[in-house]
C-alpha cells in the first residue's frame, strides 16, 4: 500500500468559497473523496495549515515515512526559504502543485522559492492538478526515496 500525503498551505481551507473565478467552486473535501475512490490502493492523507511552521513540522513528521508528498504551499511558495530547506531535508519526493496557472497571474507569483527543491511542478489544471501530481508520484521512479533534486 502506497502512502501519499497532500499538504495545503494558507487560505486553501477556503477552497470552493475563495475567489471561485480563479480557484473554482469545488471543495477539497470533494476532491479528496474522488481521489481516494480513484486510487483505492493508495492511502491519501491530508493536512492543511495557514501557519508556515506547522507545514514544516508536518513535512518533517511524514517526510521519512510516506512515499510521496503533494504540496500546494499557497503564497508561501513565493516567500519561504524555510519550506525549501524542509523539502530538501526529507527523502520523500515532493511535487509542487498549484490550482491556478501562476504564470498568467501577478508577477510576484511567477517565482517559486520551493520549485528547485521539489521533484517537479504541476500548475494550472484546477483541482485536477492534485490528481496529476499523484500520477507523477505513482509513475516510474518517483516513489523511490531519492532526494528532492539534490545537487
Ligand atoms: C496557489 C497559487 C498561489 O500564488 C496562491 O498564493 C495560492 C494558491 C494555487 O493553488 O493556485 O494561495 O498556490
Amino acid at each position: 500500500m502506497k502512502r501519499i500525503i497532500i499538504i495545503n498551505g494558507p487560505n486553501l481551507n477556503l477552497l470552493g468559497r475563495r475567489e471561485p473565478g480563479i480557484y473554482g467552486s469545488g471543495t477539497m473535501e470533494a476532491a479528496l473523496d474522488a481521489l481516494r475512490r480513484r486510487y483505492p490502493g493508495v492511502t491519501i492523507d491530508y493536512f492543511q495549515s495557514n501557519v508556515e511552521g506547522l507545514l514544516i513540522d508536518k513535512l518533517q513528521e511524514v517526510g521519512f515515512a510516506v512515499d510521496g508528498v503533494v504540496l500546494n504551499a499557497g503564497a508561501y511558495t513565493h516567500t519561504s526559504v524555510a519550506l525549501h530547506d524542509a523539502i530538501r531535508s526529507i527523502p520523500a519526493p515532493v511535487v509542487e502543485v498549484h490550482i491556478s496557472n501562476v504564470h498568467t497571474r501577478e508577477e510576484f507569483r511567477h517565482r517559486s522559492l520551493i520549485a528547485a527543491a521539489c521533484r517537479g511542478v504541476i500548475c494550472g489544471f484546477g483541482l485536477d492538478s492534485y490528481r496529476l501530481a499523484i500520477e507523477a508520484l505513482l509513475g516510474a521512479g518517483c516513489t523511490e526515496n531519492e532526494p528532492n533534486n539534490a545537487d
